[in-house]
């Protein structure tokens, strides 16, 4: 099965999918690596495994609907089947909404419905809550609103960080999204 990885930043998640499929804890191979913010760390992550990347400043389109017909176009011909966002810091438009309708799936630092949008680890914190953990959901037009696949959780003990926590939220995520996208693809389960 084809994968296309969406992301924005560091690309830990992508790297996690790729060495899971490299491993062959994963049945798909990863066509391209898609990223709106040209000079992000994931590309250089992607380089490494061989995997090309389609970059772009979507500034340089008109607009959302513009850049997204040019993804996808790339996807198509690529033959992609499925995108995972991976710190994708943008919302999906109608276009690949439609184009991939119920092939889109994200990962969020946070149980979900709590703690949408940005900085989800960073909003847990100062909450105080005891419990969050990492949501994999379906992606639709809302901001981290769709349909929830899987969730696991991570506790908030006395005496974390901001940032310790980030690391054991990252470390859940790198174990939780390739075993979601195993099962996914296993099933061919459909939103
Ligand atoms: C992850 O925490 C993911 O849940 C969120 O953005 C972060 C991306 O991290 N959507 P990375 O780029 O995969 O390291």
């Amino acid at each position: 099965t084809k994968l296309a990885v969406f992301a924005s930043g560091s690309g830990s998640n992508f790297e996690a999918i790729a060495s899971a499929i490299e491993n062959g804890e994963l049945d798909a191979s990863i066509s391209l690596v898609v990223c709106d913010r040209p000079g992000a760390k994931v590309e250089k992550r992607a380089e490494a495994f061989g995997i090309p990347v389609l970059s772009f400043y979507p500034k340089s389109y008109e607009s959302k609907a513009d850049f997204e017909t040019f993804i996808l176009q790339q996807l198509n011909e690529a033959g992609v089947e499925w995108i995972m966002l991976a710190g994708y810091m943008r919302l999906i438009g109608p276009t690949l909404l439609q184009g991939f309708e119920g092939r889109i799936v994200n990962i969020h630092p946070s149980l979900l419905p709590s703690f949408p949008g940005k900085d989800a680890i960073g909003q847990a914190f100062e909450a105080g809550v005891k419990l969050t953990g990492v949501t994999v959901h379906f992606v639709d037009e809302g901001m981290d609103t769709g349909k929830i696949i899987e969730q696991d959780y991570v506790r908030i003990d006395e005496n974390d960080t901001k940032e310790n926590l980030g690391r054991k939220i990252q470390a859940v995520e790198h174990v939780l999204y390739p075993a979601v996208i195993r099962s996914l693809l296993q099933e061919n389960i459909k939103r």
